[in-house]
């Protein structure tokens, strides 16, 4: 089915596990990432930066997705991650994304409430869940970098009154996670999410998941996490293989050949990740 991410976020939440949600780089990889979803059997976020969906096309992009949903029987969410303007967001609504992102992390307090406010309202009223952010994610993403001296952890207590106010559907928090790591591995401030987790009543989503050591996935779950965000180890190991058979093939040969590794590449990642982030070492509560 395709649907929102409210659907899938609270089923996640009563069987403790959490989504994996992946960032597309373009639409070569996009149909590898529901088929991982589909041989694990799994619901899947598929997710994309606004330049991404500008790039693909917002429409072709709820074409297949919405499509492969159907056809493979798989329980997929569109999303569009890290929006920081509302033109973006009404695009992807208006093509029939079925979920959004509004990065007001940048903004003050204030500001991040009310515009994050007025973007739940506008999604709500077509059935479009939205996910909001409080704190500083790390790192660079699409041009839009942190140093470590603006990161600013998550304060439980603003992510209350955030919740509260704004509606939103999910939260996305900083506990020490960056974006685009892939060199090298993030410390997640555990104590802090589960106090995150013990105050604040919606579905929690981690960032930067390519800087995440697998031995955290566990502790990350069982305190909340619900969507879990995975995009440059999908971008750096498509780059490698398609890079490889790009410098080996002749230029006649059809550029499938070239992007075919790099896709099953993608695909693996997925389930890979997908196993894991069903939690099943971990009985219900
Ligand atoms: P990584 O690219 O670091 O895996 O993070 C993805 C992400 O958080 C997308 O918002």
């Amino acid at each position: 089915m395709y649907t929102n991410l409210n659907n899938l976020l609270s089923k996640a939440e009563d069987l403790n596990y959490t989504i994996g949600a992946f960032n597309t780089h373009n639409l070569e990889m996009l149909p590898d990432i529901i088929r991982g979803a589909k041989e694990m059997g799994a619901p899947v976020i598929v997710q994309a930066s606004a330049g991404t969906a500008e790039y693909i096309g917002y429409d072709v992009m709820v074409a297949v997705v919405k499509t492969m949903a159907e056809k493979y029987m798989v329980d997929v969410c569109l999303h569009l991650d890290h929006a920081r303007n509302l033109e973006d967001i009404e695009k992807a609504i208006e093509a029939g994304f079925t979920s959004v992102m509004f990065d007001g992390s940048n903004l003050s307090f204030k500001e991040n409430i009310l515009k994050t406010k007025q973007v739940v309202e506008f999604a709500h009223e077509r059935n479009v869940s939205v996910e909001g952010e409080i704190g500083t994610i790390g790192g660079t993403e699409e041009g839009i970098s942190t140093t470590s001296d603006d990161i600013l952890y998550t304060n439980p207590d603003d992510a209350v009154y955030f919740v509260e106010k704004t509606n939103v559907d999910a939260l996305a928090v900083a506990i020490g996670t960056n974006h685009g790591q892939y060199r090298s591995k993030t410390e997640v401030n555990i104590p802090l999410l589960k106090k995150i987790y013990d105050k604040v009543n919606v579905p929690l989503v981690v960032h930067g998941g390519t800087g995440i050591k697998e031995e955290d996935y566990p502790d990350l779950i069982n305190n909340g996490i619900r969507k879990f965000n995975v995009g440059t180890e999908l971008n750096v190991r498509w780059n490698e293989l398609v890079r490889k058979e790009l410098d080996e093939s002749k230029v006649n040969r059809s550029i499938r050949y070239n992007v075919i590794p790099g896709n099953t590449k993608v695909k693996d990642i997925v389930k890979e990740k997908i196993g894991l982030f069903m939690n099943l070492n971990t009985p219900l509560k």
